[in-house]
């Protein structure tokens, strides 16, 4: 058995791209939660939220953390909300490593604007926002086993910084 390596964190910190590129190198499933959740539902996030609401959204997405925790030797890119549920955490912990990538207020505008795909972040003041939320999140994603901070790095660096970190 090999353990899912599960990467949680804010909206922007590369949680994709990283995992996505932690799975090549390491030749395992790579796993987006929210792209099995849009596939399941038939529809964007964005409408998830506009038709039915985050509630909605995060029974949805507590779901979908059931079903993939029950497998093995995968990349997990968890959506920046997962945290925040202890069950959703207690499941990916059964078989899986979390690593919080940590990035700064800065970072995460920075990488996530003129983007319209997150329904949190559509508002009139993203920075504002972004800072209320991290700050209200922080303690959630600091349950993780490893936290590496990427504001400085690239994506390749990264995965770098986590395989070596798993290897120790
Ligand atoms: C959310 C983050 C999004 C997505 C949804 C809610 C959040 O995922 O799950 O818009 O609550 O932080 P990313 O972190 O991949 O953007």
């Amino acid at each position: 058995m090999s353990k899912n390596i599960v990467l949680i964190g804010f909206m922007g910190s590369g949680k994709s791209a990283v995992a996505k590129k932690l799975a090549q190198k390491l030749k395992l499933k790579f796993v987006d939660l929210d792209k099995a959740i849009e596939e399941k539902e038939q529809k964007p996030i964005t409408e998830i939220f506009s038709q039915k609401g985050e509630g909605h959204f995060r029974r949805i997405e507590k779901d979908m953390v059931k079903e993939v925790s029950a497998k093995d030797a995968q990349v997990i890119a968890c959506g920046g909300g997962v945290a925040l549920d202890p069950e959703n955490i207690a499941n990916l912990r059964q078989q899986g490593s979390l690593i919080y990538l940590k990035a700064s207020p800065e970072a995460i505008f920075n990488r996530t604007k003129g983007k319209k795909h997150r329904p949190l972040l559509n508002v009139g003041q993203p920075e504002k926002k972004i800072e209320e939320l991290l700050k209200f999140r922080e303690a959630f994603y600091a349950q993780a086993d490893y936290t590496v901070e990427t504001s400085n790095l690239s994506v390749e660096e990264v995965a770098n910084e986590i395989i070596k970190i798993l290897k120790r």
